[in-house]
């Protein structure tokens, strides 16, 4: 893996494997069965060759695997990708993991479909590197490809913001969130309090929140055509009601004698 870049709070496999339990419980890991056909549904793909960037412990690579995909899993988190492997190995289906920055890893023409789920884009400080993120995603496509990007969506989090929530997991263990919102509305600074037997541990990270038409316009011009917004992975309305922000782009077809690319 390139060590380059800058580090930032996602570069501490302590943060992911500390908060494992709370953010991928059981039912996550479950769900994604359907939302994979739910992503299929949207995306339609052309072949069976799938990138999961970011894809953490293999959520949707385990899925997309079941539905017969040959998947490729990216992801920076050493500890995630373990965990990613164990549950492949379980699910025995074979999967290709590769530990790559998502700013650096590009495959031309590889994939048929590209997938970054559960706010897994606007990670970074200098927001240039989101379009860097787009324009890899973009050139790993095969021509006539679709990509889905599945993130909070700003304009939810306008209607439902709340600096501070709390509430009591399962086992026990108290969740004490608190968000503040930064940089002209852009960004979401956000505190996990984990309070367990009297014990309190915190957790900083921050991110870019995209609204629909930033995204949108981020994509065109990383090279996406036909980009269509969704509120839900159901393929609801981007309109009031939704609850995240899918967005799917598709890579055109390639003309004769004419590249796509989106640099
Ligand atoms: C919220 S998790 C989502 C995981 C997965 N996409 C899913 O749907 O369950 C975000 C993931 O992004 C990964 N990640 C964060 N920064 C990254 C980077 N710069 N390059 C590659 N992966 C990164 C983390 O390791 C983590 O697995």
């Amino acid at each position: 893996m390139k060590r380059n870049h800058i580090r930032e709070w996602f570069d501490d496999d302590a943060f992911w494997r500390e908060l494992y339990p709370f953010m991928f419980p059981e039912k996550r890991l479950a769900g994604a069965i359907r939302e994979v056909d739910q992503v299929l549904e949207l995306t339609k793909p052309k072949g069976k060759l799938a990138l999961d960037l970011c894809c953490g412990p293999g959520r949707c690579s385990v899925a997309l695997a079941r539905r017969g995909f040959s998947v490729t899993g990216v992801d920076r988190t050493r500890y995630l990708l373990a965990q990613a492997r164990r549950r492949a190995r379980a699910a025995r289906v074979k999967i290709e993991w590769v530990r790559e920055d998502m700013r650096d890893f590009v495959r031309p023409d590889a994939f048929d479909l590209v997938l970054s789920m559960f706010t897994s884009f606007g990670y970074f400080d200098d927001k240039r590197e989101d379009l860097t993120v787009l324009q890899n995603m973009f050139a790993s496509l095969r021509p006539g490809g679709t990509c889905l990007i599945d993130v909070v969506s700003k304009e939810y989090l306008a209607r439902v913001f709340q600096p501070t929530k709390s509430e009591t997991l399962p086992d026990g263990t108290r969740l004490v969130q608190r968000h503040e919102i930064f940089d002209d509305w852009t960004r979401i600074r956000n505190e996990w309090i984990l309070i367990r037997k009297g014990r309190a541990k915190s957790f900083r990270f921050h991110h870019t929140v995209y609204s629909g038409q930033e995204l949108r316009d981020r994509m065109e011009k990383a090279g996406f055509v036909d980009v269509h917004l969704y509120g839900d992975l159901g393929g609801g309305d981007y309109g009031t009601n939704a609850q995240r922000l899918i967005a799917v782009g598709r890579k055109p077809k390639a003309r004769k004698g004419k590249a796509t690319g989106g640099r």
